[in-house]
């Protein structure tokens, strides 16, 4: 086949490509950083176009216009996850959030939420007519094999990534040529706070070790001490810059891991050039969707397996709310739970998982360690499925451990200026004197 006309035969312009977007349709785009942002701004600009349509997403680091006001009836955004550029509509009632487990969202375009149109960004084909996702495997390939439609943002900057990460120019049905460099995530502050959970997190991680962090000051602060272990290896739902530091320090070298030894498995990426180059090309870097990566029973199969998140809040119990503010929806359940399952459920009985955060919120004036979580709030890592929770203040392990231990553990690791109010509730919860 002669890839190189197909490709000419498929090329078109932004606003043309968009055309082809039905009205009372889904339209699903590509990834965080993986977004094929010319073709959504063309989308947005366009809105008077079409009726009913939504769009579908987890992270979004573009400019999310299909969120304003003035789209009602045109675009609606459905959110599998909320971030900055689209809390605010979510939380207004001009979006919607709709609850996944990451590993289940390539489920539900196959079957509940079908998917007409997919707006991807990938790699000019190689000599076979086969373009990489990319930094963008997740739910972008699944949906994308889901959908009637593909509109492609093919940018020669988009590194050239290995695994099950490919399409085919034959299965691309309009091609939009741009050479942009990616969106970056920007580097996080990390303070003495993010250092001293950092160093507790390390604690626990023996050598090698397989990873999942996370994204953000306390994965980034975890890295940071991890410099002196050895052996370790990466399979993880994301990573950034701060891997490949860990990598060229010669701490990973994936050489102990049970599955796929010698490589690092993800099934997206975000960080900055410095990551894009690294990855472009790079043997050792493989990604697969997201319904493979981040199935406990893959992630089951890895020995040693650690995985570090976040969290909002936890209560007494060990519930974890990783994702909201009372009722207000703040971020998504991602992939927290899938690895707090998977490292649960390893092969070896060696799995950890660690929610790390810091002892407060709003700047010192709200325990994270609290009686009850707030009011409307929800579960995202339930009290049966937790294990360690960390703060500054040390390390609860919370497994195995009866209502009131897991109560003690977490009273030991609250901000000092919030441990009599705490020790207060549990006197009463447990009838002591
Ligand atoms: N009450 C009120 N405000 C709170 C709060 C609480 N209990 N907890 C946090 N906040 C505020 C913080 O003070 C901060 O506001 P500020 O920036 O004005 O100080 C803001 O909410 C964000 O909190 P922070 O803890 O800094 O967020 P983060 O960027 O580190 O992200 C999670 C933490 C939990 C939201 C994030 O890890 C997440 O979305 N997790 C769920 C998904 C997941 O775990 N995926 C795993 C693989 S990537």
């Amino acid at each position: 086949m002669d890839y190189n006309k197909l490709y000419k035969e498929k090329l078109t312009t932004a606003e043309e490509a968009v055309k082809h977007i039905p009205s009372n349709s889904r339209v699903v785009t590509a990834h965080a950083t993986g977004e094929p942002t010319v073709i959504v701004d063309a989308m947005v600009d366009n809105y008077l176009q079409y009726e009913n349509v939504e769009v579908l997403h987890l992270v979004a680091m573009g400019n999310c216009g299909y969120v304003r006001p003035e789209m009602k009836g045109h675009l609606r955004h459905n959110a599998l996850f909320v971030g900055a550029g689209t809390r605010e509509a979510v939380n207004d009632g001009r979006a919607d959030f709709t609850p996944s487990f990451f590993y289940q969202v390539p489920k539900l375009f196959r079957t509940v939420l079908p998917v007409d149109v997919a707006m991807i960004q990938v790699t000019p084909p190689d000599e076979n007519g086969n373009c990489s996702f990319g930094v963008s495997c997740d739910f972008t390939k699944p949906a994308t094999e889901a959908a009637k439609i593909v509109i492609a943002q093919v940018n020669d900057q988009m590194p050239y990534i290995y695994g099950d990460n490919f399409i085919n120019i034959k299965d691309i049905d309009y091609v939009v040529e741009v050479s942009k460099p990616l969106l970056e995530l920007k580097p996080p502050t990390i303070g003495d706070v993010e250092k001293a959970i950092g160093e507790y997190c390390a604690s626990l991680v023996d050598d090698g070790s397989t990873l999942q962090l996370g994204i953000g000051a306390i994965p980034d602060a975890v890295l940071l001490f991890l410099k002196n272990k050895k052996d370790l290896g990466i399979h993880t739902e994301m990573f950034s810059d701060g891997i490949v530091d860990l990598f060229n320090s010669g701490a990973i070298n994936n050489s102990k891991k049970s599955l796929y030894p010698g490589k690092m498995i993800a099934t997206f990426l975000m960080g900055s050039k410095k990551l894009y180059d690294f990855v472009n090309k790079n043997e050792i870097v493989e990604l697969y969707p997201v319904d493979y990566v981040n199935d406990p029973i893959t992630i089951m199969k890895n020995n040693k397996m650690v995985s570090i998140n976040s969290a909002l809040q936890v209560d007494l119990m060990g519930q974890v709310c990783a994702e909201a503010i009372g009722l207000k929806q703040f971020s998504g359940v991602g992939g927290q739970v899938d690895y707090v399952r998977g490292t649960m459920m390893s092969e070896d009985g060696l799995g950890k998982s660690i929610i790390a955060m810091p002892s407060t919120a709003a700047k010192g004036k709200l325990s994270r360690i609290v009686p009850f979580l707030d009011h409307g709030s929800c579960v995202t890592t339930s009290r049966t499925d937790v294990q360690y929770i960390v703060t500054e203040y040390g390390i609860a392990n919370l497994r195995g451990k009866n209502l009131k231990q897991r109560a003690k553990e977490l009273i030991n690791i609250a901000h000092p200026d919030f441990r009599d109010d705490l020790k207060k509730e549990y006197a009463q919860r447990f009838n002591l004197d």
